[in-house]
């Protein structure tokens, strides 16, 4: 996995060096963040967690590069103004891909980004054949061709931009039924077979993705490895700020949205995840 790395050292100080717990931001554009949340908190415990869905813009796969750059940056404005994070975590490789150096210029904050899994899938696969499973945003990248560029080594990598399935992946969560023909749709040009070889992993370049994994394996034509990015992202924020550190009180978790607040099935996932306190910070589209 690679994890897009803090740029810049005047950003390199901070959080490690305060003398209370951290604020850990969590970003994306609706409920896939939760994927790497789990991690996140596993990895610090301690630390007071905001998970902010921008769902009043989701899903982020259908926008132009330059709208999203500036939803992205405008709402980030008010998260930070709101929240004083010590660390953002872009758990989204659709805004990832795009905004990170936008953001990192604009908040003297430390910034974790979420991008394509290639070149650990590349070295997962034993085929040669491996695929990139996104949204249609994040195949179109120039970041994510460079990625498969630089990391590809000789396998051949199959960008696939599914353009229902963080959606699919949304009602699941919300316990809407979602048929298995509707998922096996959506996956299926991952599945490549050619003289003999076929795909053998499949990079999950979506953060939605995981909250299906169940569902992929076992609607999969045939077994492969998923790659999920969260653990290398924990990995990543502990070696910016640090292991745990006790505290006497219990870390605080809150939910914030930018359009409306979840109610039912959302609610009870969310507050599964810890997350029982639940926000709105009103963002529409076109603000
Ligand atoms: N969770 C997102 C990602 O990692 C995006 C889903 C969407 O809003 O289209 O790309």
């Amino acid at each position: 996995m690679r994890v897009d790395l803090l740029a810049g050292s005047r950003h390199a100080m901070p959080a490690a060096l305060l003398r209370r717990p951290p604020v850990i931001l969590l970003f994306d554009s609706g409920l896939g963040g939760l994927t790497v949340l789990a991690e996140v908190a596993r990895a610090r415990p301690d630390a007071d967690i905001v998970y902010a869905a921008d769902d009043a813009a989701f899903p982020y796969g259908r926008f132009s590069e330059e709208s999203l750059s500036t939803r992205v940056v405008a709402v980030m404005a008010r998260l930070v103004e709101r929240f004083s994070p010590d660390l953002v975590v872009i758990a989204c490789n659709t805004a990832s891909t795009l905004v990170l150096p936008a953001l990192r210029a604009r908040f003297a904050i430390p910034f974790v980004g979420t991008v394509p899994a290639i070149k650990p899938a590349v070295a997962a696969s034993r085929s040669g054949l491996v695929s990139v499973l996104a949204t249609p945003g994040t195949v179109a990248r120039d970041y994510t061709r460079s990625l498969v560029e630089t990391y590809a080594e000789g396998c051949e990598v199959t960008l696939v931009g599914a353009t229902g399935l963080a959606a699919i992946a949304e009602a699941a969560l919300r316990g809407e039924p979602v048929s298995d023909a509707a998922i096996a749709a959506e996956i299926a040009p991952c599945f490549v077979a050619r003289d003999g070889r076929r795909t053998d992993a499949v990079a999950l370049a979506c953060t939605h993705y995981p909250l299906l994994v169940e569902r992929l394996r076992r609607l999969a034509p045939w077994p492969v490895a998923w790659i999920d990015p969260a653990p290398a992202i924990a990995r990543r924020i502990l070696q910016l700020i640090g292991p745990p550190t006790e505290r006497p009180d219990a870390p605080e978790a809150t939910a914030v949205f930018t359009g409306e607040a979840p109610s039912g099935a959302t609610r009870i996932a969310l507050a599964g995840r810890g997350l029982a306190r639940v926000e709105s910070e009103p963002f529409p589209l076109g603000v």
